[in-house]
């Protein structure tokens, strides 16, 4: 198996395949990326393929530095600036106006491109070595749950990949916050660790909504996603027999005791799901997280996962 450290050795090794056109797992501070270089076309077909992702989907565009940002968009608005230095290197993907230097498959077609910096250590001396941008979506195959962990990697990722680099459970454990920083009022695309409130108190004023009606604003928003093979199903409270993740004390071992922080339920979730996946649990009740602010991510990677 492919699995090795991410000695610095190894990470120069993922770099070359990186630049031969190939494709590598690397560790990100959110979810691991299947990473490739973002402006070889053959090379984001290929992760497309691996995936099993419908081609209307755009790809996140990972940079090691702010610095580079105007090697993959045109950056117009001054707001971009502001969450740039506020939340980079960090869990925040803006999407931006494309440069015509992006090919089209890396953004789906779209005038827009998806850019962030992430801060995991081994994921920006990966950019770096490699020398370009680099194509991330997360490592799992199309509708599935993000791993966080390299043991949580599906095996049709595992055989296809020339290298994995496995820098141990990532930080987060949900993708990055997506915001469209297009308009005139920046719009969150998919909520994350970066929350609406961090962004409207860094802003001082109320972020736009989605428009209810009208083309999908994110291709990749699907009402189903980030799921589990297994039923999930929210509830109040667990019984005794029940199968899922609890706030409470786990009665048998198809249950899953979770934080009642927000933050460490997140790092959590996804290899909580996956366990019990893998263990061949039909149905998955989650007792349901609080409706605050702060669980804005979490409720909206559950509901996407019952729909
Ligand atoms: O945390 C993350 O963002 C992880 C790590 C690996 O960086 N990556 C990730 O990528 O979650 P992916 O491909 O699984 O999700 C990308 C999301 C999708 O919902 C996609 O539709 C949206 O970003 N997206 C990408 N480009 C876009 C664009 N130009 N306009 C609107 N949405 C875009
Ligand atoms: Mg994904």
């Amino acid at each position: 198996m492919s699995v090795f450290p991410p000695t610095p050795a190894n990470i120069a090794a993922a770099a070359r395949v990186i630049q031969d056109g190939g494709a590598v797992v690397m560790p990100t501070e959110t979810v691991y990326g299947l990473a490739c270089d973002a402006l070889d076309e053959a090379a984001v077909a290929r992760v497309y393929e691996i995936k099993g992702r419908p081609a209307e989907n755009p790809l996140i565009v990972h940079l090691a530095s702010h610095d580079d940002l105007e090697r993959v968009a045109v950056v117009d608005n001054p707001l971009v600036k502001r969450l740039a230095d506020a939340y980079w290197p960090g869990p925040l993907t803006m999407v931006l106006k494309k440069s015509p230097r992006v090919p089209r498959i890396t953004t789906a077609g779209l005038d827009t491109v998806a850019v962030r910096v992430p801060s995991h250590p081994v994921a920006r001396e990966l950019i770096r070595a490699a020398k370009r941008p680099l194509a991330a979506p997360s490592a799992n195959v199309f509708m599935g749950l993000s791993p966080t962990r390299v043991e949580d990697l599906d095996p049709e990722i595992r055989v296809e990949v020339e290298i994995i680099l496995d820098g141990g459970p990532c930080e987060y454990g949900l993708e990055s916050t997506v915001v469209d920083v297009t308009g005139p009022n920046p719009v969150i695309l998919r909520p994350g660790a970066v929350t609406r409130g961090n962004i409207q108190a860094l802003l001082g004023r109320p972020l736009g909504e989605i428009p209810p009606a009208g083309p999908r604003r994110s291709p990749g928003l699907y009402p189903r996603h980030y799921a589990p093979r297994a039923l999930l199903k929210l509830v109040d409270a667990l019984g005794e027999e029940d199968s899922g993740l609890t706030f409470g004390e786990s009665r048998h071992v198809h249950q899953v005791k979770m934080p009642r922080d927000a933050q460490a339920y997140a790092a959590n979730m996804y290899s909580a799901l996956k366990k019990l996946d893998t263990e061949g649990v039909e149905v998955i009740l989650v007792e349901r997280p609080p409706a605050d602010a702060d669980w804005e991510a979490v409720n909206d990677r559950l509901k996407r996962a019952c729909d």
